[in-house]
């Protein structure tokens, strides 16, 4: 049985101040055994947030970071830093770094591996735009993303890691994938690994569905065979994500 994973993606809001007092709101809405949660939260935020969370079941992950290792990369973050100050996820490859920040499959690749290396956990994302999925080519670009970010991890790690499915249409749209749309690229994600691994790792590792996420449409998604958890943006800044991580 694969644990749920419910992960807040604050993306660019709250300020540190925001940020502990949003901690406070949820506290102890967020309480779930049956459920890891997750906030992934700006880097500033990450400190002071690691501290509010303390002596809760919430864990602490980070939106972004960099794949070298340390030197002269202004601006950047690496995962030894991330490690330090007790994160214990970080999301990779969020379709609006590959947009923005022009990240390529190869690049999500190497903090995948940089990511693991460190003893952080990666949240792969992956997802289709609306012209690939009415070119019909979604599973093939899904595949794609999925082979090339998973590059040289083995099976053992890759039972560790999450991937998040998120179709960029239904990413702070308000307009959800349809149950079977959600379910049809996580179980083809799920066969994925299979065939590059084997069905044992398949069966261990987590895939969320992301994109539109709400207290209203958590429990349907969560309900379906292959949606192990779910990354959550806009509903994670509000009493909401308490709903969504006691979806049952
Ligand atoms: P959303 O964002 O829930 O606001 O659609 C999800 C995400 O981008 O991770």
């Amino acid at each position: 049985m694969r644990k749920k994973i419910i992960a807040g993606n604050w993306k660019m809001n709250k300020t540190p101040s925001e940020a502990v007092a949003l901690c406070a709101e949820l506290k102890d809405l967020v309480v779930n055994d049956e459920v890891d949660v997750v906030y992934c939260v700006p880097a500033i935020d990450i400190v002071p947030v690691v501290e509010a969370v303390k002596g809760t079941n919430v864990m602490v992950g980070a939106e972004d970071m960099s794949f070298e290792d340390k030197g002269a990369f202004t601006g950047q973050i690496s995962a030894a830093m991330l490690k330090d100050a007790g994160v214990k996820f970080v999301i990779v490859g969020h379709s609006e770094r590959r947009e923005y920040n022009h990240e390529t499959n190869e690049d999500i690749n190497k903090k995948v591996l940089k990511a693991i290396e460190n003893g952080l956990t990666p949240i792969m994302c992956c997802g289709e735009s609306l012209t690939q999925r009415e070119q019909g080519i979604t599973l093939d670009w899904i595949r794609q993303q999925v082979k090339v970010g998973l590059q040289g991890v083995s099976a053992a790690e890759a039972a560790e890691i999450v991937i998040a499915y998120e179709p960029i249409w239904a990413i702070g749209t308000g307009v959800t994938a349809t149950t079977e749309q959600a379910e049809e690229v996580c179980k083809a994600i799920r066969e994925c690994i299979a065939d590059i691994y084997d069905t044992d790792t398949a069966e261990k590792i987590r895939i969320q569905y992301g994109g539109s996420m709400n207290a209203s449409n958590a429990a349907e998604l969560l309900a379906q065979a292959d949606i192990d958890g779910g990354l959550v943006g806009g509903a994670a800044l509000k009493a909401d994500f308490g709903k969504i991580v006691n979806y049952k």
